[in-house]
């Protein structure tokens, strides 16, 4: 066989994958660290970014960390959102737990102390399912009240246990799909915060370390104004330059890589990622097809093709979320593009002064205020806790200014509001 069908595409665009070289990140690895450092849990982990920027496969590198501090690892992906009742919440949380602990066999004499009467006999000696099942059931009262009993229950004996872990790190991906429901009287965003509160008070090292949307900090502050001492808020940003560049060169330096990218092709991707991780995976993805292609094809000077990747991109990642944005979002998007810098914070007041000056009907305050709510529902746009606006998907400003050239702009716009 050929050597070069034998080194795959390296590259890994798509939600979760395990980049082939995970560049950066350093800051927020010791940043971790420190947290598991603690005796007493007083920080918990909150990890946010926009969609793509690394949070999920982040959060995957910490568990190995965890693991070799002694530390036991509970995870779930709350994307389904099965925590819309109390109820649930508690199934979820204790399954998650029995998963990491069915093996550990705790003294029965141990656990017989004042407060856990004599009902801990009837347990097989295993922390399994069931066990933690009938602490849950036994201690009655509210969920909040049962989950903390079963998770106290957890904790000593994890304790008792001959070879007792430092602690459990639960960690949930796509938090921010944690809702409490006034209207169904359902509040499992608010128990599992009472309940991780109150049990680290307690003593117990569990820590909690979140990742979501950047709406998933403020959710939290809303739910429980004490959210904002117990997290650390750590905001994933796009990669440093030094940083692009290795998860750009690093994958293709391995031994039997047919192809290396030129210095041209390099800064191509560097600029048109802007930085953000799944941009850099999607572009490196294309780029290596090309010059495989063309180093095959016997080509002295393989290059990026980085319009028609650019075009793909279009297609597979923003279409989508643009088509689903009606005419009116669509002109105040564009406005929010025309900022000097659309990729951080805007505000109802910019919009408002800047669509004078552009080819779009006016917006008064209070319309514009209107609409931004309206693209925080569809997921376009989200107001951080100071009630700043941003995208929040990635590099959308680019994209709206790809959708409406500067010569076309007067036309198309005129034309519609006709
Ligand atoms: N530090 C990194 N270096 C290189 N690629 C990364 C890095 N972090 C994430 N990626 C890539 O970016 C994409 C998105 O990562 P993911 O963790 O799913 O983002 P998020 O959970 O924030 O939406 C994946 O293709 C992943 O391989
Ligand atoms: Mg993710």
């Amino acid at each position: 066989m050929e050597s070069s069908s034998v080194f795959r595409n390296p590259f890994r665009p798509g939600a979760g994958h395990t980049p082939p070289y995970l560049a950066g990140r350093k800051e927020e690895r010791r940043e971790f660290l420190k947290l598991l450092n603690q005796d007493v849990i007083l920080s918990n982990l909150i990890l946010t970014g926009l969609r793509g920027v690394g949070k999920t496969v982040l959060l995957d590198t910490f568990k190995p960390l965890a693991v070799q501090k002694g530390w036991l690892w509970v995870g779930a992906d709350l994307s389904e959102s099965t925590t819309v009742d109390e109820e649930r919440l508690a199934t979820r949380i204790l399954t998650d737990v029995a998963l990491a602990t069915s093996n550990f066999v705790y003294d029965r004499r141990e656990m017989r102390r004042p407060g856990f009467g004599h009902q801990v006999d009837l347990f097989n000696a295993t922390l399994n399912y069931p066990t933690l099942h009938a602490v849950y059931e036994q201690a009655g009262g509210l969920v909040a009240d049962q989950l903390k009993a079963a998770l106290t229950f957890v904790w000593q004996a994890l304790r008792a246990s001959p070879n007792p872990p430092r602690g459990i790190v639960f960690a949930y991906d796509e938090a921010q799909n944690m809702a409490d429901h006034a209207k169904k009287d359902e509040y499992p965003l608010s128990v599992m915060l009472d309940v991780f509160q109150s049990i680290q008070r307690q003593g117990a090292p569990f820590l909690l370390a979140l990742t979501g949307l950047p709406t998933l900090f403020p959710k939290l502050v809303e739910a429980r104004t004490y959210s904002e001492r117990m997290f650390r808020v750590v905001f994933l940003n796009r990669l440093d330059p030094p940083d692009v560049r290795e998860a750009i060169v690093k994958p293709i330096q391995e031994d039997g890589c047919p192809i290396t990218f030129t210095e041209e092709s390099i800064r191509q991707i560097e600029e048109h990622s802007g930085g953000y991780p799944y941009f850099v995976q999607f572009i490196c993805h294309e780029a290596f097809d090309v010059f495989v292609s063309q180093v095959t094809t016997g080509s002295d000077n393989p290059s990026v093709p980085i319009e028609e990747i650019t075009a793909k991109l279009d297609s597979d990642f923003f279409a989508g979320r643009w088509s689903r944005v009606t005419d009116r979002q669509r002109d105040l998007l564009y406005v929010v593009s025309r900022l000097d810098d659309p990729e951080s914070e805007f505000s109802v007041q910019e919009i408002v002064e800047l669509s004078r000056e552009l080819p779009v009907k006016r917006f008064s305050p209070s319309h514009a205020s209107q609409i931004l709510s309206a693209l925080i529902n569809s997921g376009i746009v989200f107001k951080n806790r100071y009630g700043k606006y941003s995208f929040a998907v990635p590099l959308l400003g680019d994209f709206i200014r790809r959708q409406y050239p500067a010569e076309l702009q007067p036309e198309l716009i005129d034309e519609r509001s006709r």
